[in-house]
């Protein structure tokens, strides 16, 4: 809670004061330091000069500034899904749910036949990339890496939503050339094919935002089981080619059976981690989502090659993937942020994989796997350290987040030049039909003039104004949803506002 002033220039921090002062005060101290002019708004969110813009969350109001989410791994296209996943579990569920909604999104050969712009790309990938752009800024999601699908047109549609919304993301074609794995209604048609459709995409968001300052190309091999090994290896070269080397995202050792189906696909190779070593895929700029069955020797090799982990704990659970020990990844000195995965997750929400990261840590330590694990690693074995703490978890959600997609100098956090990617939280009152006359009294003992009526989930209002704020935090983490979210930034510029 306090003030800031993000310069009109950069959309980055210029200065703040935590403090909660009075519009006066504030308004004094502006002028002093020259950030506006006598005539300017203070109150209105923006200064009529152009040097900065002024933001300001009011504790009265129970808001505060909180950097933006960072989802590190989302399927655009599976948004229809979320929520639809029934028991099943990672293999049949790409076969009954994911590969049929993923193939609406154009035909397999829509950039052989010369169509790369948004404009061919299906009505309904239009619909759906809206809408999960929209939704997942209310949310308080400022960063996204996205997985699109096969088809150029509609990955490069992704791409041009994200940048009229003002949504910072990462841009994935997918790749996924495996005859033996793929449908046949669904994949690539070549190596060839695959290298070629990623190359279009790459080369549209590079003429759209030149500068990569809001969008960005992620060279993205599905997984292993839908990728030959020329695939793989054209990828690899592909992402080395360019600098700075570009972003790369994959999904590793999600499942069981998944691990076992690439131990029989390349058995030539030491493990699942290997497979993407071999092919130059494991890198300081790759994202590996879930990563929950990684061996003692993988964990030793990614973090040797200082790639990233992206934890899906809402997926890991309704998919039955497992738990990923994310507290023995952190130890070791891995990268780790949080992903949503939509619809291997049913929500859109960053705060809900928060939520669930803690609860997922909190179930670990009754694993058979866990136990066996620790019992062999003869360090004596410390009660509950597996357990992330709420600050722990919004940490992955944020400037953990900030580090997988290699931005943690620019966002997710709040100090001096950093990028204003923020959300502005206003945490939910009393109901209007919860409403009793204790809270009118409340109110005009206050003395503020505001209601204690206002959107949010449940009564999270401090009924007795003695909540400290990791109190507050607390509460809205366990309950907290977007009808929170007051104000979105990205770069310094509103991109959402609660209606
Ligand atoms: N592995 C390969 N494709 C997918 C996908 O779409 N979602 C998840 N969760 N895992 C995958
Ligand atoms: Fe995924």
């Amino acid at each position: 809670t306090g003030a800031l002033w993000v310069s009109a220039a950069d959309g980055r921090i210029a200065d703040f004061d935590w403090q909660a002062i009075d519009d006066n005060a504030f308004r004094q101290l502006m002028e002093k330091q020259g950030w506006v002019d006598v005539d300017s708004q203070v109150n209105g969110h923006s200064a009529q000069q152009t040097k900065v813009k002024i933001v300001t969350a009011s504790d009265d109001l129970n808001e505060f500034f909180f950097p933006g989410f960072i989802d590190t791994h989302i399927h655009a296209p599976q948004y229809p899904n979320a929520g639809l996943f029934g028991s099943s579990t990672l293999l049949d569920w790409l076969e009954t749910y994911t590969f049929p909604v993923e193939s609406g999104f154009g035909s397999q050969s829509d950039h052989k036949n010369g169509k790369f712009s948004p404009r061919d790309a299906p009505l309904l990938a239009q619909r759906v990339y809206d809408q999960v752009v929209a939704r997942t800024l209310s949310h308080g999601t400022t960063c996204a890496s996205y997985f699109a699908t096969v088809h150029v047109p509609a990955t490069n549609a992704l791409a041009a939503l994200c940048y009229t919304r003002g949504q910072r993301a990462f841009i994935g074609r997918v790749c996924m050339d495996n005859p033996d794995f793929c449908p046949t209604y669904y994949k690539d048609l070549s190596a060839a094919d695959s290298l070629s459709a990623t190359k279009s995409t790459i080369e549209y968001i590079h003429t759209l935002d030149p500068k990569g300052s809001l969008i960005k190309p992620i060279v993205t091999p599905r997984f292993v089981p839908t990728c030959s090994r020329p695939a793989l290896e054209d990828l690899g070269k592909l992402a080395a080619s360019y600098s700075p080397p570009l972003h790369i995202q994959t999904h590793i050792s999600e499942n069981k059976n998944e691990v076992a189906l690439v131990k029989e696909l390349f058995p030539e190779c030491a493990s699942y981690a290997a497979v993407y070593d071999e092919y130059k895929l494991l890198t300081p700029r790759t994202i590996l989502a879930h990563a929950v069955h990684l061996t003692q020797d993988e964990r030793a090799l990614v973090r040797q090659r200082d790639a990233k982990i992206s934890h899906c704990p809402a997926s890991n659970s309704a998919l039955g993937s497992g738990i990923a020990p994310v507290r023995a990844y952190i130890d070791e000195g891995v990268t780790v942020g949080l992903g949503t995965d939509v619809s291997g997750g049913y929500s859109p929400s960053i705060l809900e994989a928060a939520r669930q990261a803690c609860l997922a840590s909190r179930l670990l330590g009754h694993t058979a796997d866990f136990q066996a694990e620790t019992c062999t690693n003869s360090h004596p074995k410390s009660e509950g350290r597996e357990k992330l703490s709420i600050e722990e978890s919004l940490y992955l959600a944020t400037r953990g987040g900030a580090a997988v997609v290699d931005m943690a100098d620019d966002i997710g956090g709040f100090e001096q030049g950093m990028i204003w990617d923020t959300q502005l939280i206003q945490l939910g009152g009393v109901k209007e039909a919860d409403r009793s006359p204790l809270d009118s009294a409340l109110e005009s003992s206050r003395g503020t003039g505001q209601s204690l009526v206002q959107p949010g989930p449940i009564g999270n209002v401090d009924l007795f104004g003695k909540e400290t704020w990791e109190e507050r935090i607390q509460k809205w983490v366990w309950n907290g949803d977007d009808r929170d979210v007051k104000s979105v930034w990205v770069g310094g510029k509103l991109v959402h506002s609660r209606g």
